[in-house]
């Protein structure tokens, strides 16, 4: 088992280096539009603060190529300042002297937040040299950062090597959801998949089909598979090297007796025009893009029944708004079922908070590539560095 921080006894005075997943969309005004990311991650800096730890919070903010102003942390700081009063300080860079001299001007239970990691280029590369200066202000390490805890970087992997450590309330969360509904599925168990292509989900649809009772897909790929099954697909997406797989999976569902359910109907855009067809009248002129009225009504039924639903990647082309009415009807249909509902991966927990239905969701994921690594059953490298008791 991973050491958790409820099982340190003492946090005072320490030094924690606390890496969270502060990583949420910011407007050009330095606007957090979605604070899902900071929310979830407040009860571990509270129970640090609580237990007189000098909590040094620290975080990646999107993808950038050395220092971007748009994507500084500034603002999740200031957030943290509204959270907890008086205590949180922010410091403008990573490492280096000021970032030293501010952490060892710090006070037991006080916060100081620390200038987003891939400003510099070593936390990507773990290179050995930025580990070290992490790993210097600190006596102890806190990983809570499951959003990125598929990745091997200094702040996650190589200062957890250096320091004595253990994982936040989050991570322990998020590993306990995923845990129980892979080991101790409660059945009818419905996987419902979608997204855009099949290659980043097939090993999880592989893995699923060990528990799973029903798998539904949907999205751009749910037409790699309905090619594999001999339909015309006119000009919708498909991954033509994953048509051979796409069949090996509806033949070993068959063979399981796993109700594999595919979209029977679509909204198509032909040229410029918008319509709903069935399967059968896929058109050559036609381009897929949507689930349509009836596959609304076939996923929802399955998803009625349910006693447990995951669900990964939205079923149509969310992010234009003429096609996102069968994600958002299925975000709905989830909400209303009486299954334990797990969500994850970008598009759908978005879904699911735009259809004001997330808090009827028993588990939002806060991870997109870790949930999908943790469903197929791979170790998180950022957690296998984590110390056991
Ligand atoms: C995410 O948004 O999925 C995590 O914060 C990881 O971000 P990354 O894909 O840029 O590493």
């Amino acid at each position: 088992m991973k050491r958790t921080i409820k099982d340190v006894k003492s946090f005072k005075g320490k030094r924690v280096l606390l890496r969270c997943d502060l990583n949420v969309p910011l407007d050009n005004w330095g606007d957090i539009l979605n604070d899902n990311r900071i929310e979830q991650s407040l009860p571990t800096i509270a129970e640090l603060v609580k237990k007189n730890a000098r909590v040094i919070v620290c975080s990646h903010l999107g993808r950038p190529k050395g220092y971007d102003k748009y994507l500084s942390l500034f603002p999740v700081a200031v957030y943290l300042m509204k959270s907890f009063p008086n205590r949180v300080k922010f410091c403008s860079k990573v490492v280096g002297p000021e970032v030293q001299d501010a952490v060892s001007k710090m006070k037991d239970g006080e916060i100081l937040v620390l200038e987003n990691l891939r400003f510099n280029k070593g936390e990507e590369e773990n290179s050995p040299a930025f580990v070290k200066e992490l790993a210097s202000l600190a006596d102890f390490y806190v990983d809570d950062a499951f959003g990125v805890a598929h990745r091997k970087h200094a702040s996650n992997y190589g200062v957890a090597l250096k320091l004595p450590n253990a994982i936040g309330l989050l991570v322990e969360k998020e590993l306990s959801v995923f845990e129980k509904a892979f080991k101790k599925p409660a059945h009818p168990f419905v996987a419902i998949f979608g997204g855009a292509k099949v290659d980043d989900k097939l090993n999880l649809i592989n893995n699923v089909m060990d528990i799973a009772d029903t798998i539904i897909i949907g999205g751009g790929m749910a037409y790699t598979f309905l090619q594999a099954k001999g339909k015309n697909i006119g000009k919708s997406l498909v991954s033509l090297d994953m048509v051979d797989d796409a069949q090996a999976i509806i033949a070993k569902a068959k063979e399981k007796g796993i109700n594999l359910l595919l979209p029977i109907d679509h909204v198509v855009l032909a040229g410029e025009k918008q319509k709903v067809v069935i399967t059968e009248y896929l058109d050559n002129d036609m381009v897929g893009l949507d689930i349509g009225p009836k596959t609304i009504k076939l996923f929802s039924k399955a998803i009625k029944e349910a006693k447990q639903i995951i669900w990964n990647g939205p079923v149509g082309r969310y992010e234009d708004v003429r096609f996102k009415t069968g994600t958002e009807k299925l975000a709905k249909a989830v909400a209303k079922s009486n299954a334990y509902s797990i969500v994850g991966g970008g598009d759908s927990v978005t879904a699911v908070e735009e259809a004001g239905v997330a808090y009827k969701i028993d588990h939002l994921s806060t991870g997109g590539g870790a949930s999908l690594k943790l469903m197929e059953g791979k170790p998180l490298p950022a957690i296998e560095v984590i110390d056991t008791i």
